[in-house]
Order: C-alpha cells, then structure tokens, then sequence
C-alpha cells in the first residue's frame, strides 16, 4: 500500500495493519494501537530507522523510511 502525503506513520499503519499487531508492551505483551493521535498518550510508539520509541503519530510518512513494530524481545 502506498502512503498518502498527509499520512503519519500512525495513521498509515492503522490502514493497513491489524491494529491488535500495531505494538505489544514490553512490560506486559498486551497488544496496543495509537489513540489520541496528537503526542499525547504515547500508544503508537515504534521503531523509525533504527530509533526506538518515536511517536508515529507525530512523523510524516516519507521515501524509504524503515518503520519496525515494538515488540518485546525472547
Ligand atoms: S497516538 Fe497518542 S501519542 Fe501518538
């Protein structure tokens, strides 16, 4: 699937990933998905070109960008 201009890279993978596969806590392994979209709550974390715990939902969606699930490890 092709990003829109306007997307974030919350919003693009709440179009096309299962939200239950959005992240898992690495404390619990409960599954998680962004909510406030607006930097708040910080649900939507993910891994943005080596970098963990960007806020998706404050990143524009761009050319070549490598986005990773949080997932907890083992
Ligand atoms: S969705 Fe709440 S901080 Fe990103």
């Amino acid at each position: 699937m092709i990003a829109r201009e306007q997307d974030t890279v919350a919003s693009f993978l709440l179009r096309t990933v299962d939200p239950d596969r959005y992240r898992q806590s690495v404390v619990s392994a409960q599954s998680h998905a962004p909510l406030c979209m607006m930097g708040v709550c910080f649900e939507c974390l993910v891994e943005i070109d080596g970098q963990k715990n960007q806020q998706g939902c404050l990143v524009r969606v761009r050319s070549g960008m490598r986005i990773k699930r949080q997932i907890p490890e083992g």
